[in-house]
Protein backbone atom coordinates (compact mmCIF):
# COMPACT_ATOMS: atom_id res chain seq x y z
CA UNK A 1 0.00 0.00 0.00
CA UNK A 2 1.51 3.32 -0.95
CA UNK A 3 1.86 6.05 1.63
CA UNK A 4 -0.94 8.52 0.08
CA UNK A 5 -3.44 5.28 0.18
CA UNK A 6 -2.76 4.60 4.09
CA UNK A 7 -3.91 8.40 4.41
CA UNK A 8 -7.17 8.11 2.93
CA UNK A 9 -7.63 5.06 4.47
CA UNK A 10 -7.36 6.56 7.44
CA UNK A 11 -8.96 9.30 6.72
CA UNK A 12 -11.89 7.33 5.87
CA UNK A 13 -11.77 5.72 9.45
CA UNK A 14 -11.48 8.71 11.29
CA UNK A 15 -14.07 10.55 9.15
CA UNK A 16 -16.51 6.68 10.28
CA UNK A 17 -15.94 7.26 13.83
CA UNK A 18 -16.63 11.15 13.69
CA UNK A 19 -20.13 9.74 12.30
CA UNK A 20 -21.17 8.46 15.64
CA UNK A 21 -20.40 11.58 16.92
CA UNK A 22 -23.84 12.52 18.68
CA UNK A 23 -24.23 12.66 22.10
CA UNK A 24 -26.29 9.92 23.70
CA UNK A 25 -27.55 10.66 27.42
CA UNK A 26 -29.31 7.95 28.83
CA UNK A 27 -31.74 8.64 31.67
CA UNK A 28 -33.96 6.35 33.59
CA UNK A 29 -37.38 3.89 32.67
CA UNK A 30 -35.33 2.96 29.44
CA UNK A 31 -35.15 6.55 27.51
CA UNK A 32 -32.12 8.09 26.09
CA UNK A 33 -31.70 11.68 24.04
CA UNK A 34 -29.91 11.52 21.45
CA UNK A 35 -28.50 15.28 19.88
CA UNK A 36 -27.69 15.01 16.80
CA UNK A 37 -24.71 16.84 15.26
CA UNK A 38 -25.20 20.12 12.85
CA UNK A 39 -24.38 18.29 9.75
CA UNK A 40 -25.56 15.73 8.47
CA UNK A 41 -28.97 15.33 6.93
CA UNK A 42 -29.78 11.33 7.73
CA UNK A 43 -29.59 9.75 11.33
CA UNK A 44 -29.05 6.03 10.23
CA UNK A 45 -31.45 4.20 12.97
CA UNK A 46 -29.92 0.45 13.90
CA UNK A 47 -32.69 -1.97 13.50
CA UNK A 48 -33.29 -5.36 14.50
CA UNK A 49 -35.63 -7.26 13.30
CA UNK A 50 -37.30 -9.41 16.13
CA UNK A 51 -36.84 -6.41 18.85
CA UNK A 52 -39.54 -5.25 20.63
CA UNK A 53 -40.86 -1.94 18.85
CA UNK A 54 -39.39 1.48 20.93
CA UNK A 55 -40.58 4.82 20.53
CA UNK A 56 -38.47 7.67 18.40
CA UNK A 57 -39.69 10.68 18.94
CA UNK A 58 -38.29 14.41 18.37
CA UNK A 59 -38.79 17.35 20.46
CA UNK A 60 -37.85 20.45 19.08
CA UNK A 61 -37.86 23.66 21.09
CA UNK A 62 -39.33 21.55 24.15
CA UNK A 63 -42.78 21.16 21.09
CA UNK A 64 -43.53 17.44 20.67
CA UNK A 65 -43.10 17.22 16.53
CA UNK A 66 -43.44 13.24 15.77
CA UNK A 67 -43.29 9.81 17.10
CA UNK A 68 -43.06 6.61 15.33
CA UNK A 69 -42.36 3.11 16.54
CA UNK A 70 -38.91 1.30 16.05
CA UNK A 71 -37.28 -1.90 17.04
CA UNK A 72 -34.20 -0.13 17.94
CA UNK A 73 -31.34 -2.82 17.83
CA UNK A 74 -30.86 -4.22 21.36
CA UNK A 75 -28.20 -7.00 20.19
CA UNK A 76 -27.79 -6.97 16.93
CA UNK A 77 -28.22 -4.68 13.77
CA UNK A 78 -30.08 -6.64 11.10
CA UNK A 79 -30.12 -3.31 8.65
CA UNK A 80 -30.13 0.17 9.33
CA UNK A 81 -33.26 2.98 7.89
CA UNK A 82 -32.81 6.70 8.27
CA UNK A 83 -34.56 9.10 9.75
CA UNK A 84 -34.56 12.32 7.48
CA UNK A 85 -33.38 15.56 9.82
CA UNK A 86 -33.51 17.79 6.89
CA UNK A 87 -37.43 19.38 8.04
CA UNK A 88 -36.09 19.86 11.36
CA UNK A 89 -32.48 20.80 10.70
CA UNK A 90 -33.97 23.99 7.77
CA UNK A 91 -36.56 24.86 11.02
CA UNK A 92 -33.35 26.04 12.78
CA UNK A 93 -32.79 26.14 16.35
CA UNK A 94 -31.90 22.68 18.71
CA UNK A 95 -34.19 19.36 18.47
CA UNK A 96 -33.91 16.25 20.15
CA UNK A 97 -34.65 12.60 19.48
CA UNK A 98 -36.04 11.12 22.11
CA UNK A 99 -35.93 6.97 22.52
CA UNK A 100 -37.86 5.30 24.81
CA UNK A 101 -38.55 1.62 25.58
CA UNK A 102 -35.28 0.65 24.58
CA UNK A 103 -32.58 -0.51 27.30
CA UNK A 104 -30.12 2.05 27.45
CA UNK A 105 -27.33 -0.35 26.92
CA UNK A 106 -28.65 -1.77 23.66
CA UNK A 107 -26.32 -2.25 20.59
CA UNK A 108 -28.37 0.75 18.63
CA UNK A 109 -26.80 3.21 20.48
CA UNK A 110 -23.02 2.95 19.67
CA UNK A 111 -24.16 2.27 16.24
CA UNK A 112 -26.07 5.19 15.25
CA UNK A 113 -24.50 6.89 12.22
CA UNK A 114 -25.08 10.22 11.05
CA UNK A 115 -24.50 11.98 7.48
CA UNK A 116 -25.61 12.84 4.00
CA UNK A 117 -25.41 9.37 2.10
CA UNK A 118 -28.36 8.25 1.19
CA UNK A 119 -26.78 5.14 0.16
CA UNK A 120 -25.21 4.56 3.95
CA UNK A 121 -25.17 0.44 4.37
CA UNK A 122 -27.42 0.04 1.57
CA UNK A 123 -27.54 -4.54 1.11
CA UNK A 124 -27.61 -5.49 -2.06
CA UNK A 125 -30.34 -7.78 -1.61
CA UNK A 126 -30.67 -11.08 -4.63
CA UNK A 127 -34.58 -10.90 -4.27
CA UNK A 128 -35.04 -7.80 -5.51
CA UNK A 129 -37.10 -7.62 -8.37
CA UNK A 130 -35.30 -5.93 -11.79
CA UNK A 131 -37.86 -4.07 -13.35
CA UNK A 132 -40.68 -4.40 -10.90
CA UNK A 133 -41.85 -1.24 -8.52
CA UNK A 134 -39.96 -2.06 -4.66
CA UNK A 135 -39.36 0.64 -2.08
CA UNK A 136 -35.26 1.25 -1.68
CA UNK A 137 -35.90 0.84 2.08
CA UNK A 138 -38.56 0.54 4.18
CA UNK A 139 -42.02 -1.70 3.95
CA UNK A 140 -44.52 -1.27 1.46
CA UNK A 141 -48.21 -1.81 1.42
CA UNK A 142 -51.18 -0.90 -0.98
CA UNK A 143 -50.37 1.18 -4.25
CA UNK A 144 -52.20 4.60 -3.42
CA UNK A 145 -53.37 7.50 -5.32
CA UNK A 146 -52.01 6.86 -8.42
CA UNK A 147 -52.43 8.98 -11.54
CA UNK A 148 -51.46 9.85 -14.52
CA UNK A 149 -50.68 13.66 -16.12
CA UNK A 150 -48.47 15.23 -18.86
CA UNK A 151 -46.46 11.80 -19.91
CA UNK A 152 -45.75 10.98 -15.99
CA UNK A 153 -47.38 7.96 -13.91
CA UNK A 154 -47.22 8.56 -10.57
CA UNK A 155 -47.70 5.80 -7.97
CA UNK A 156 -47.63 6.06 -4.28
CA UNK A 157 -48.30 3.38 -1.68
CA UNK A 158 -48.73 2.48 1.72
CA UNK A 159 -45.25 3.05 3.49
CA UNK A 160 -43.04 2.31 6.89
CA UNK A 161 -39.81 4.02 6.36
CA UNK A 162 -38.89 3.17 10.26
CA UNK A 163 -39.18 -0.71 9.04
CA UNK A 164 -39.38 -3.69 6.87
CA UNK A 165 -42.54 -4.65 8.50
CA UNK A 166 -46.01 -2.87 8.56
CA UNK A 167 -46.34 -0.22 10.75
CA UNK A 168 -46.22 3.29 10.49
CA UNK A 169 -48.47 4.30 7.64
CA UNK A 170 -46.93 7.16 5.40
CA UNK A 171 -47.44 7.64 1.71
CA UNK A 172 -44.33 7.40 -0.29
CA UNK A 173 -44.04 8.17 -3.79
CA UNK A 174 -43.01 7.10 -7.16
CA UNK A 175 -43.17 8.52 -11.17
CA UNK A 176 -42.28 6.51 -13.94
CA UNK A 177 -42.45 7.69 -17.57
CA UNK A 178 -42.46 3.98 -19.26
CA UNK A 179 -44.25 1.90 -16.29
CA UNK A 180 -40.83 -0.02 -16.06
CA UNK A 181 -38.24 2.21 -14.37
CA UNK A 182 -39.48 3.86 -11.38
CA UNK A 183 -38.00 7.65 -9.65
CA UNK A 184 -38.49 7.66 -5.62
CA UNK A 185 -40.05 10.68 -4.83
CA UNK A 186 -39.40 10.58 -1.25
CA UNK A 187 -42.62 10.69 1.47
CA UNK A 188 -45.79 12.12 0.56
CA UNK A 189 -47.99 12.12 3.44
CA UNK A 190 -46.51 11.79 6.66
CA UNK A 191 -49.19 10.55 10.22
CA UNK A 192 -50.09 13.91 11.50
CA UNK A 193 -52.87 14.32 14.43
CA UNK A 194 -55.74 12.39 12.70
CA UNK A 195 -53.67 9.46 13.01
CA UNK A 196 -51.34 7.44 10.17
CA UNK A 197 -51.93 7.66 6.49
CA UNK A 198 -54.19 4.71 5.45
CA UNK A 199 -54.60 3.98 1.45
CA UNK A 200 -56.77 6.22 -0.77
CA UNK A 201 -56.72 7.69 -4.34
CA UNK A 202 -55.68 10.75 -5.83
CA UNK A 203 -57.83 12.69 -8.62
CA UNK A 204 -57.27 15.44 -11.25
CA UNK A 205 -59.54 18.35 -10.30
CA UNK A 206 -59.33 19.76 -14.02
CA UNK A 207 -62.38 22.54 -13.01
CA UNK A 208 -61.42 23.52 -9.89
CA UNK A 209 -65.00 22.23 -7.68
CA UNK A 210 -62.73 21.86 -4.84
CA UNK A 211 -61.92 24.98 -4.42
CA UNK A 212 -58.14 24.19 -4.51
CA UNK A 213 -57.53 25.51 -8.06
CA UNK A 214 -58.25 24.44 -12.08
CA UNK A 215 -56.06 21.23 -12.02
CA UNK A 216 -55.15 20.47 -9.01
CA UNK A 217 -54.17 17.21 -8.03
CA UNK A 218 -56.24 15.85 -4.81
CA UNK A 219 -55.47 12.71 -2.56
CA UNK A 220 -58.47 11.60 -0.34
CA UNK A 221 -57.19 8.76 1.77
CA UNK A 222 -58.09 7.23 5.40
CA UNK A 223 -56.41 8.58 8.55
CA UNK A 224 -56.04 5.52 11.14
CA UNK A 225 -56.74 7.15 14.80
CA UNK A 226 -55.81 5.26 18.04
CA UNK A 227 -58.45 5.74 21.10
CA UNK A 228 -57.68 5.87 24.94
CA UNK A 229 -60.72 2.71 24.94
CA UNK A 230 -58.45 0.76 22.59
CA UNK A 231 -59.34 0.42 18.76
CA UNK A 232 -58.74 2.86 16.22
CA UNK A 233 -60.96 5.56 14.56
CA UNK A 234 -61.05 5.58 10.91
CA UNK A 235 -62.11 8.76 8.46
CA UNK A 236 -61.48 10.22 5.14
CA UNK A 237 -58.93 13.41 4.82
CA UNK A 238 -58.06 16.02 1.82
CA UNK A 239 -55.11 16.81 0.70
CA UNK A 240 -53.97 18.96 -2.64
CA UNK A 241 -51.17 19.38 -4.72
CA UNK A 242 -50.82 22.29 -6.81
CA UNK A 243 -47.22 21.08 -8.39
CA UNK A 244 -48.58 18.12 -10.13
CA UNK A 245 -48.88 15.80 -7.58
CA UNK A 246 -44.77 16.77 -6.30
CA UNK A 247 -45.86 18.22 -2.48
CA UNK A 248 -48.86 18.09 -0.81
CA UNK A 249 -50.92 20.34 1.50
CA UNK A 250 -53.88 19.08 3.59
CA UNK A 251 -56.92 20.52 3.76
CA UNK A 252 -57.54 22.53 7.32
CA UNK A 253 -60.82 21.23 6.97
CA UNK A 254 -60.34 17.18 7.28
CA UNK A 255 -62.00 15.07 7.56
CA UNK A 256 -64.44 15.41 5.28
CA UNK A 257 -66.24 12.46 6.00
CA UNK A 258 -66.76 10.02 9.04
CA UNK A 259 -68.87 6.97 9.89
CA UNK A 260 -69.76 5.08 12.71
CA UNK A 261 -68.35 1.98 11.87
CA UNK A 262 -64.95 0.85 12.82
CA UNK A 263 -63.36 -0.97 8.82
CA UNK A 264 -64.71 2.48 6.98
CA UNK A 265 -61.56 3.28 4.51
CA UNK A 266 -59.58 3.05 1.40
CA UNK A 267 -61.63 5.76 -0.67
CA UNK A 268 -61.50 5.79 -4.48
CA UNK A 269 -63.59 8.75 -5.69
CA UNK A 270 -64.12 9.51 -9.55
CA UNK A 271 -65.47 12.05 -12.11
CA UNK A 272 -69.12 10.70 -13.12
CA UNK A 273 -69.80 12.40 -16.60
CA UNK A 274 -73.34 10.74 -16.33
CA UNK A 275 -74.00 12.76 -13.29
CA UNK A 276 -71.73 15.79 -13.89
CA UNK A 277 -70.61 14.68 -10.04
CA UNK A 278 -68.11 13.05 -8.10
CA UNK A 279 -68.87 9.54 -7.02
CA UNK A 280 -66.86 7.59 -4.18
CA UNK A 281 -66.77 4.10 -3.52
CA UNK A 282 -65.55 3.44 0.45
CA UNK A 283 -65.13 0.11 1.85
CA UNK A 284 -67.53 -0.20 4.85
CA UNK A 285 -66.97 -3.44 6.58
CA UNK A 286 -68.76 -6.21 4.46
CA UNK A 287 -69.98 -3.73 1.78
CA UNK A 288 -69.38 -0.56 0.14
CA UNK A 289 -70.96 2.60 0.47
CA UNK A 290 -71.34 4.77 -3.01
CA UNK A 291 -71.58 8.61 -2.26
CA UNK A 292 -71.61 11.33 -5.01
CA UNK A 293 -70.47 14.99 -3.92
CA UNK A 294 -70.24 18.34 -6.14
CA UNK A 295 -66.48 19.54 -4.42
CA UNK A 296 -65.08 16.34 -3.22
CA UNK A 297 -65.85 18.08 0.41
CA UNK A 298 -69.51 17.59 0.85
CA UNK A 299 -70.84 13.89 0.62
CA UNK A 300 -74.16 12.44 0.42
CA UNK A 301 -74.81 8.71 0.75
CA UNK A 302 -76.47 7.32 -2.40
CA UNK A 303 -76.69 3.66 -1.37
CA UNK A 304 -75.13 0.29 -0.18
CA UNK A 305 -74.00 -2.93 -2.18
CA UNK A 306 -72.76 -6.24 -1.30
CA UNK A 307 -74.11 -7.38 1.70
CA UNK A 308 -74.99 -10.47 1.35
CA UNK A 309 -73.01 -11.13 -2.30
CA UNK A 310 -69.77 -12.41 -3.30
CA UNK A 311 -67.09 -13.73 -0.93
CA UNK A 312 -67.50 -12.64 2.80
CA UNK A 313 -64.38 -14.72 4.64
CA UNK A 314 -62.81 -11.21 5.63
CA UNK A 315 -62.62 -7.80 5.54
CA UNK A 316 -63.72 -5.51 2.25
CA UNK A 317 -61.13 -3.10 1.53
CA UNK A 318 -59.56 -1.11 -1.12
CA UNK A 319 -62.81 -0.76 -3.98
CA UNK A 320 -62.61 0.35 -7.74
CA UNK A 321 -65.55 1.07 -9.45
CA UNK A 322 -65.00 1.55 -13.18
CA UNK A 323 -66.96 1.27 -16.89
CA UNK A 324 -65.25 -0.93 -19.19
CA UNK A 325 -65.74 -1.71 -22.84
CA UNK A 326 -66.90 -5.76 -23.36
CA UNK A 327 -64.06 -6.43 -26.34
CA UNK A 328 -65.66 -8.10 -29.34
CA UNK A 329 -69.20 -6.35 -28.70
CA UNK A 330 -70.59 -2.78 -28.61
CA UNK A 331 -71.78 -3.21 -24.94
CA UNK A 332 -70.13 -1.53 -21.73
CA UNK A 333 -70.50 -2.82 -18.37
CA UNK A 334 -69.55 -1.29 -14.66
CA UNK A 335 -67.06 -3.66 -12.65
CA UNK A 336 -66.73 -3.23 -8.81
CA UNK A 337 -63.92 -4.25 -7.36
CA UNK A 338 -63.30 -5.69 -3.90
CA UNK A 339 -60.36 -6.74 -2.69
CA UNK A 340 -61.05 -8.95 0.50
CA UNK A 341 -58.85 -10.11 3.59
CA UNK A 342 -59.03 -13.40 3.84
CA UNK A 343 -60.98 -15.31 2.33
CA UNK A 344 -59.30 -15.69 -1.02
CA UNK A 345 -59.84 -19.78 -1.92
CA UNK A 346 -56.34 -20.17 -1.68
CA UNK A 347 -56.07 -18.74 1.28
CA UNK A 348 -55.44 -15.02 2.87
CA UNK A 349 -55.71 -12.02 0.09
CA UNK A 350 -56.91 -11.27 -3.01
CA UNK A 351 -59.06 -9.29 -5.31
CA UNK A 352 -62.78 -10.24 -5.82
CA UNK A 353 -64.82 -8.34 -8.81
CA UNK A 354 -68.96 -7.66 -9.54
CA UNK A 355 -70.14 -7.31 -13.36
CA UNK A 356 -73.35 -4.62 -13.34
CA UNK A 357 -74.09 -1.07 -14.17
CA UNK A 358 -73.89 2.08 -12.02
CA UNK A 359 -76.13 4.71 -12.76
CA UNK A 360 -73.91 7.46 -10.67
CA UNK A 361 -76.45 6.74 -7.50
CA UNK A 362 -76.43 2.99 -7.31
CA UNK A 363 -74.52 -0.17 -8.59
CA UNK A 364 -76.83 -3.19 -9.67
CA UNK A 365 -75.40 -6.60 -10.14
CA UNK A 366 -75.66 -8.52 -13.37
CA UNK A 367 -76.73 -12.34 -12.53
CA UNK A 368 -76.69 -12.59 -8.79
CA UNK A 369 -76.52 -16.03 -9.10
CA UNK A 370 -72.84 -16.52 -9.76
CA UNK A 371 -72.26 -14.54 -6.36
CA UNK A 372 -74.37 -16.49 -4.21
CA UNK A 373 -73.86 -18.61 -1.39
CA UNK A 374 -70.49 -16.85 -1.02
CA UNK A 375 -69.28 -17.38 -4.51
CA UNK A 376 -66.92 -14.52 -5.91
CA UNK A 377 -65.13 -14.30 -9.42
CA UNK A 378 -61.21 -13.48 -8.92
CA UNK A 379 -59.23 -11.43 -11.21
CA UNK A 380 -55.85 -13.10 -10.05
CA UNK A 381 -55.77 -16.70 -9.57
CA UNK A 382 -52.16 -16.10 -7.76
CA UNK A 383 -51.47 -15.80 -4.46
CA UNK A 384 -50.02 -12.56 -4.60
CA UNK A 385 -52.10 -9.65 -6.08
CA UNK A 386 -53.78 -7.80 -3.51
CA UNK A 387 -55.04 -4.00 -3.13
CA UNK A 388 -55.24 -3.94 -6.72
CA UNK A 389 -56.52 0.00 -7.98
CA UNK A 390 -56.01 1.74 -10.78
CA UNK A 391 -54.65 5.31 -12.16
CA UNK A 392 -57.04 7.51 -12.64
CA UNK A 393 -56.78 10.31 -15.71
CA UNK A 394 -54.88 8.01 -17.62
CA UNK A 395 -54.70 8.98 -21.12
CA UNK A 396 -57.13 6.45 -24.20
CA UNK A 397 -60.13 6.01 -21.67
CA UNK A 398 -57.63 3.68 -19.99
CA UNK A 399 -57.97 2.11 -16.83
CA UNK A 400 -54.70 0.72 -15.66
CA UNK A 401 -54.55 -1.32 -12.55
CA UNK A 402 -51.27 -2.40 -9.97
CA UNK A 403 -51.67 -4.88 -7.76
CA UNK A 404 -49.64 -5.34 -4.01
CA UNK A 405 -47.84 -8.09 -5.25
CA UNK A 406 -48.08 -10.35 -1.69
CA UNK A 407 -50.35 -11.67 0.62
CA UNK A 408 -51.54 -11.17 4.64
CA UNK A 409 -50.66 -14.10 5.39
CA UNK A 410 -46.55 -14.11 4.93
CA UNK A 411 -46.58 -10.69 3.98
CA UNK A 412 -44.30 -9.61 7.14
CA UNK A 413 -42.16 -13.27 6.45
CA UNK A 414 -40.94 -12.94 3.18
CA UNK A 415 -36.89 -13.41 3.00
CA UNK A 416 -36.12 -10.13 2.22
CA UNK A 417 -34.37 -7.58 5.00
CA UNK A 418 -34.05 -3.99 4.80
CA UNK A 419 -36.94 -3.29 2.70
CA UNK A 420 -40.30 -5.71 1.94
CA UNK A 421 -43.17 -6.11 -1.12
CA UNK A 422 -43.10 -5.46 -4.82
CA UNK A 423 -45.78 -4.10 -6.42
CA UNK A 424 -47.04 -6.60 -9.82
CA UNK A 425 -46.43 -4.93 -13.62
CA UNK A 426 -49.23 -2.51 -14.56
CA UNK A 427 -51.78 -3.90 -15.82
CA UNK A 428 -54.91 -2.60 -18.11
CA UNK A 429 -58.59 -5.05 -17.13
CA UNK A 430 -61.04 -5.45 -20.11
CA UNK A 431 -64.45 -7.27 -20.13
CA UNK A 432 -65.04 -10.24 -22.57
CA UNK A 433 -68.22 -12.41 -23.08
CA UNK A 434 -68.66 -16.28 -23.23
CA UNK A 435 -72.33 -17.62 -23.93
CA UNK A 436 -74.10 -14.72 -21.96
CA UNK A 437 -71.25 -14.21 -18.86
CA UNK A 438 -69.08 -11.49 -18.95
CA UNK A 439 -65.50 -12.07 -17.41
CA UNK A 440 -62.89 -9.51 -16.38
CA UNK A 441 -59.36 -9.82 -17.92
CA UNK A 442 -56.16 -7.97 -16.85
CA UNK A 443 -53.79 -7.30 -20.00
CA UNK A 444 -50.13 -6.47 -19.41
CA UNK A 445 -49.76 -2.69 -20.13
CA UNK A 446 -49.25 -2.14 -24.01
CA UNK A 447 -46.26 -0.11 -22.58
CA UNK A 448 -45.00 -3.32 -22.25
CA UNK A 449 -45.50 -4.82 -25.42
CA UNK A 450 -41.87 -3.86 -26.84
CA UNK A 451 -39.83 -4.36 -23.93
CA UNK A 452 -38.49 -7.93 -24.10
CA UNK A 453 -39.47 -8.57 -20.37
CA UNK A 454 -41.57 -11.64 -21.00
CA UNK A 455 -41.55 -15.23 -22.69
CA UNK A 456 -44.02 -15.92 -24.65
CA UNK A 457 -45.55 -19.28 -25.83
CA UNK A 458 -47.76 -20.31 -27.88
CA UNK A 459 -50.23 -22.79 -26.82
CA UNK A 460 -52.15 -26.00 -29.04
CA UNK A 461 -53.48 -27.73 -26.02
CA UNK A 462 -52.94 -29.47 -22.31
CA UNK A 463 -49.37 -28.68 -22.00
CA UNK A 464 -47.20 -28.12 -18.59
CA UNK A 465 -44.49 -25.19 -18.61
CA UNK A 466 -41.62 -25.63 -16.03
CA UNK A 467 -39.85 -22.33 -15.22
CA UNK A 468 -36.47 -23.56 -13.62
CA UNK A 469 -32.64 -22.75 -12.54
CA UNK A 470 -29.40 -24.40 -12.39
CA UNK A 471 -30.43 -25.46 -9.12
CA UNK A 472 -33.00 -27.68 -9.94
CA UNK A 473 -36.12 -25.25 -8.40
CA UNK A 474 -38.88 -24.83 -10.42
CA UNK A 475 -42.36 -23.44 -10.72
CA UNK A 476 -44.67 -25.59 -13.01
CA UNK A 477 -47.25 -24.48 -15.03
CA UNK A 478 -50.01 -26.42 -16.04
CA UNK A 479 -52.81 -25.94 -19.01
CA UNK A 480 -55.25 -28.60 -18.67
CA UNK A 481 -57.48 -28.17 -22.06
CA UNK A 482 -60.17 -31.27 -20.42
CA UNK A 483 -60.49 -29.51 -17.35
CA UNK A 484 -60.16 -26.03 -18.76
CA UNK A 485 -57.94 -24.91 -15.83
CA UNK A 486 -54.76 -23.00 -15.33
CA UNK A 487 -52.35 -24.06 -12.35
CA UNK A 488 -49.20 -22.66 -10.68
CA UNK A 489 -46.99 -24.66 -8.69
CA UNK A 490 -44.64 -23.04 -5.98
CA UNK A 491 -43.86 -25.69 -3.51
CA UNK A 492 -40.06 -26.43 -5.36
CA UNK A 493 -39.66 -22.90 -6.09
CA UNK A 494 -36.90 -22.53 -3.68
CA UNK A 495 -37.00 -20.89 -0.13
CA UNK A 496 -40.60 -21.52 1.36
CA UNK A 497 -40.57 -22.65 4.08
CA UNK A 498 -40.22 -18.75 6.01
CA UNK A 499 -44.07 -19.43 6.12
CA UNK A 500 -46.60 -22.62 6.64
CA UNK A 501 -48.90 -20.82 3.55
CA UNK A 502 -46.25 -20.02 0.81
CA UNK A 503 -45.87 -23.16 -0.69
CA UNK A 504 -48.63 -23.76 -2.74
CA UNK A 505 -50.51 -24.98 -5.98
CA UNK A 506 -53.22 -22.79 -6.93
CA UNK A 507 -56.08 -23.45 -9.93
CA UNK A 508 -57.57 -20.91 -12.08
CA UNK A 509 -60.54 -21.77 -14.47
CA UNK A 510 -60.42 -21.39 -17.85
CA UNK A 511 -63.27 -19.68 -19.78
CA UNK A 512 -61.82 -19.90 -23.29
CA UNK A 513 -59.45 -22.61 -24.61
CA UNK A 514 -55.84 -21.01 -24.43
CA UNK A 515 -53.52 -20.18 -27.51
CA UNK A 516 -51.21 -18.61 -25.96
CA UNK A 517 -48.87 -17.72 -22.48
CA UNK A 518 -47.13 -14.65 -21.64
CA UNK A 519 -44.89 -14.66 -18.44
CA UNK A 520 -43.12 -12.20 -16.82
CA UNK A 521 -40.28 -13.55 -14.74
CA UNK A 522 -38.39 -10.93 -12.15
CA UNK A 523 -35.71 -12.50 -9.60
CA UNK A 524 -38.49 -13.22 -7.34
CA UNK A 525 -42.44 -13.33 -8.77
CA UNK A 526 -43.79 -15.15 -11.78
CA UNK A 527 -46.67 -13.50 -13.62
CA UNK A 528 -48.57 -15.73 -16.10
CA UNK A 529 -51.09 -14.32 -18.30
CA UNK A 530 -53.31 -16.78 -20.62
CA UNK A 531 -54.61 -15.48 -23.94
CA UNK A 532 -53.09 -12.17 -23.01
CA UNK A 533 -54.98 -11.53 -19.85
CA UNK A 534 -58.37 -13.63 -19.99
CA UNK A 535 -56.87 -15.31 -16.95
CA UNK A 536 -53.97 -13.96 -14.75
CA UNK A 537 -52.11 -15.83 -11.75
CA UNK A 538 -49.73 -14.02 -10.24
CA UNK A 539 -46.95 -15.40 -7.63
CA UNK A 540 -43.78 -14.33 -5.77
CA UNK A 541 -41.09 -16.93 -5.88
CA UNK A 542 -37.52 -17.16 -3.96
CA UNK A 543 -35.29 -19.03 -5.64
CA UNK A 544 -31.07 -19.51 -5.71
CA UNK A 545 -31.23 -17.44 -9.07
CA UNK A 546 -33.77 -16.75 -11.48
CA UNK A 547 -36.16 -19.12 -12.62
CA UNK A 548 -35.75 -18.01 -16.55
CA UNK A 549 -35.05 -21.63 -17.78
CA UNK A 550 -38.51 -22.77 -19.87
CA UNK A 551 -39.48 -25.78 -20.56
CA UNK A 552 -42.41 -26.67 -22.65
CA UNK A 553 -43.96 -30.38 -22.75
C1 LIG B 1 -55.20 -3.26 2.80
C2 LIG B 1 -55.22 -2.33 4.00
C3 LIG B 1 -56.17 -1.17 3.74
C4 LIG B 1 -55.65 -0.12 4.67
C5 LIG B 1 -54.16 -0.33 4.56
C6 LIG B 1 -53.39 -0.02 5.81
O1 LIG B 1 -54.04 -3.98 2.65
O2 LIG B 1 -55.58 -3.04 5.15
O3 LIG B 1 -57.52 -1.49 3.93
O4 LIG B 1 -56.03 1.17 4.30
O5 LIG B 1 -53.98 -1.69 4.22
O6 LIG B 1 -52.02 -0.10 5.60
Amino acid sequence: MNKKLILLTLMGAASLTSLQAQTVTPQACEQSIVTPKAQGRYLWLPIQEGAPEGKVQIIAGNTFVMEQNVRMAREKVDYYLPLDLQPYQQKGGIFKVVVQNVPTGSICFSKLAQNDDNNYMLIDEPFRPSYHHTPKRGWMNDPNGMFYLDGTWHLFYQYNPYGSMWGNMHWAHSTSTDLIHWKDEGIALAPDAWGTMFSGSCVVDHEGTAGFGKGAVIAMYTTSRPTPFGGDVQAQALAYSKDGGRTFTKYEGNPVLTADIVDFRDPNPFWNEDIKAWNLIMASGQEMRLYSSPNLKDWKEESRFGLTLGCHGGVWECPDLMKLPVEGTKESKWVLFCNINPGFIYGGSATQYFVGDFDGHKFTVDNEARYADGKALWQDYGKDHYATVSFSNAPDGRHPMIAWMSNWEYANDVPTKQYRSANSIVRDPFLYKVGKEYFLGSRPAPEYDKAGLDKQIKVKGSCTVTLSNAEGEEAVITYDQKAMTLSFDRSKSGKVDFNQNFAVKTVAPVHRKLTSLRIFIDNSSVEVFGNNGEVVLTNLVFPKSKLDKVTVK
